[in-house]
């Protein structure tokens, strides 16, 4: 069955480490015959969430900017690809604001319904050792929690500092492809 892919990238670096692997993902997704969008977060025009919670009262976020365009992708998709650097052990703040604006979805009873049901994190670090991406793991798991998605699959490619970095390890983006096929 042919699934709607949403890959929202977060690095500000085009031609980062963690874009690369969003490529590849998104490029083994299509060839298995999935609809994939690429959204690079760093270009949407979008304020952080105002945290006034009218968004529960009326089932979307009031603020007219770039979140109108993230809230239709999600309502759009089958499949959530979040792709980021760590920064500071966490998300970069471009994926940060994005994860914040989805807060409508998370309504104990939502009245804002999104279609994505299942999600994958792509990450990139400089520091090799796995426990840099342990922020980054549980604040995805807990988004997971909350938004009601299924962890599909997770790739943490540490060691990767420059920004061609990950072009001397092939083995994450062949795993990025692979993941992607099996969307
Ligand atoms: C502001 C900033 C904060 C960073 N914080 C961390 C960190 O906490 N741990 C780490 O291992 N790497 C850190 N890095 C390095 C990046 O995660 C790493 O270079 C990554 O591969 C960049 O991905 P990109 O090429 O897609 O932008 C940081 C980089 C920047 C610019």
């Amino acid at each position: 069955m042919s699934k709607k892919v949403l890959v929202i990238t977060g690095s500000p670096r085009k031609n980062g480490n963690s874009n690369k692997l969003a490529a590849s993902f998104a490029g083994g997704a299509m060839a298995a015959g999935h609809q994939v969008e690429i959204l690079d977060a760093c270009t949407l025009k979008m304020d952080g969430c105002h945290g006034d919670g009218s968004c529960h009262e009326r089932g979307y976020c009031g603020l007219k900017d770039d979140g109108v365009l993230l809230h239709e992708k999600m309502c759009w998709a089958d499949v959530l690809v979040l792709v980021t650097p760590v920064y500071w052990k966490s998300f970069t703040s471009q994926i940060k604001k994005v994860v914040d604006r989805l807060y409508p979805f998370a309504a104990p009873k939502p009245r804002a319904a999104c279609t994505v049901k299942e999600s994958y994190l792509l990450a990139t670090a400089n520091n090799p050792d796995p426990a840099v991406f342990r922020c980054l793991k549980e604040e995805f798991d807990l988004l997971n929690t909350l938004l009601k998605f299924e962890k599909r699959g997770v790739i943490l490619a540490g060691g990767l500092g420059a920004p061609g970095a990950i072009d001397d390890h092939r083995e994450f983006l062949e795993e990025a492809v692979k993941m992607g096929m099996e969307v």
